[in-house]
């Protein structure tokens, strides 16, 4: 198996995704909030660009809720943000999501060649790394980044999951980008909370008072729910 990562959506669009196995990793929050929401019920989630693209998707279908950030803020009008904690069973189960974020929702549109596309965190890294064996293809790691740019906390996450692939037995050829990732994990895997609160997102969501969020993040396998991005939707399809 041939395991390869990109540290930004603009690397990730460099790199030939067809037949590949990719992973998108928002690690605080996005792809977090989401595995939450499927544990919490939640049907689908549309990931879209612009808060205006997702304003008009649920004009067409009322039904939908619209949620996601900028600068990890809520938006004006929007049924939810993009804290985990705002996905309770109560708001969410069986509701398809409408949802913009600063670098998750870029990076799952950047992932979209991919023969498969999955939603990886801290919180399902086993069941995410069971699945990506069982899909016997080449790996490709999406960092969502911060804006373009290297981010520790989804680099690290990327690098659990070369280290989870890498313990199964299957021979793995890593890329430097790969072998980096897992050299970083092994920096700080004995304390995941402590990385993402000194991470620079997780120092600025603590700022907002959204420490709470950042606990979530950190609950390394405390999920077995793997989202697949599949022709514009993230849903669960087992
Ligand atoms: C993003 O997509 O940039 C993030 O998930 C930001 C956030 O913490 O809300």
């Amino acid at each position: 198996m041939f395991v390869d990562l990109a540290f930004t959506p603009h690397e990730l669009e460099k790199k030939e995704l067809a037949g590949k196995s990719v992973v998108v990793i928002d690690a605080l929050r996005a792809t977090t909030t989401m595995t939450v929401a499927f544990e919490n019920g939640a049907r689908a989630f549309i990931p879209v660009g612009t808060v205006e693209e997702a304003r008009e998707l649920v004009a067409k279908n009322p039904d939908y809720l619209l949620a996601g950030e900028r600068r990890a803020r809520p938006l004006e009008g929007f049924h939810l943000g993009n804290s985990p904690r705002d996905f309770r069973p109560d708001k969410v189960q069986g509701k398809t999501i409408v949802m913009t974020t600063t670098n998750g929702t870029r990076a799952l549109v950047a992932a979209r060649g991919g023969a498969e596309v999955f939603i990886g965190s801290f919180l399902n890294l086993g069941a995410l790394c069971e699945r990506l064996v069982e899909a016997r293809r080449d790996v490709l790691i999406a960092c969502s980044g911060e804006k373009d740019l290297f981010c520790l906390e989804d680099t690290v996450c990327g690098g659990a999951i070369v280290e989870r692939l890498e313990k199964t037995g299957h021979s793995l050829t890593k890329t430097d980008a790969a072998q980096a990732a897992k050299v970083l994990h092994e920096q700080c895997e004995d304390n995941v909370h402590a990385m993402l609160c000194s991470c620079e997102w997780g120092i600025y969501l603590e700022g907002l008072g959204l420490g709470k969020d950042v606990r979530i993040c950190a609950q390394v396998d405390s999920s077995k729910v793997v989202p697949v991005y599949r022709e514009g939707k993230i849903f669960l399809d087992r």
